[in-house]
């Protein structure tokens, strides 16, 4: 994943360098930023409630799978950018997706193309286990993106404490479950009826990742 390696974590304005991500400091702080070859992992903020709107309204993939996005109003990606995305910072770090050029050095204030976000609850966790969940506006699709993302993130996971990282895909949503499989994910089985969509409850299927296995 050379494209998608993490160059380093930013806490409270202070560079760590991935191979000192292990220190005792709790990483996961609100602030925190994620650098990878193509990305900036950022917080939302006001800012962006815009280009999140413009990413979300109306799009039929994202309307298809998350079931927030209907009716999505200006009013709800400001709740989102403002609110929601910050809401419990100890259990779900949410993070805007701006790409940057190669150097990763600008543009740090360029539109928010898409979400990821991590959240420490599985239904079934006997280990400390992150879910990782995502969207990307349409645009921003095809590129990669979002594997990049996930391979950071899932990274920046292990790094932080987790002992497992968890896909949940809607048992149609192929694009989703191509980015899981990408990522080094294995496809574990199928939670029957467990999943909530637009169009009403479907399969989930559980992609699963354990240390050492990031590509
Ligand atoms: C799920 C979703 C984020 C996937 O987006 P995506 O653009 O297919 O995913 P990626 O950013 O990883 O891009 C992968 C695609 O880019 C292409 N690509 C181009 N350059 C690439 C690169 N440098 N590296 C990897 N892939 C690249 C790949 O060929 C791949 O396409 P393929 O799967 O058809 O082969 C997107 O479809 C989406 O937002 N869907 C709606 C919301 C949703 O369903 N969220 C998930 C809920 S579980």
């Amino acid at each position: 994943m050379s494209e998608a390696a993490v160059l380093g974590f930013v806490v409270a304005g202070q560079m760590i360098p991935r191979e000192g991500a292990r220190m005792s400091v709790d990483l996961w702080t609100p602030g925190t930023t994620v650098s990878t070859g193509r990305l900036l992992l950022r917080p939302w903020e006001e800012g962006d409630v815009e280009d999140c709107w413009a990413a979300v309204h109306g799009d039929p993939e994202i309307g298809r799978w998350m079931p927030w996005a209907e009716d999505y109003t200006v009013e709800t990606a400001r709740d989102w950018c403002t609110v929601h995305a910050h809401a419990n910072p100890r259990t779900s770090l949410n993070f805007a997706i701006v790409p940057q050029d190669r150097s990763g050095s600008a543009p740090v204030g360029g539109p928010a193309v898409g979400s990821i976000g991590l959240t420490r609850f599985a239904a079934m966790a006997r280990v400390p286990t992150v879910e990782i969940g995502y969207w990307l506006a349409a645009p921003a699709r095809g590129r990669g993106y979002m594997y990049e993302a996930v391979g950071a993130l899932s990274v920046y996971a292990f790094e932080t404490g987790a002992e497992r990282v968890e896909i949940l895909a809607a048992s149609g949503n192929e694009a989703s479950q191509r980015v899981a499989l990408k990522c080094g994910f294995t496809r574990e089985g199928t939670l029957r009826g467990a999943g909530r969509v637009t169009g009403g409850v479907v399969d989930l299927v559980v992609f699963g990742l354990l240390p050492g296995e990031t590509p």
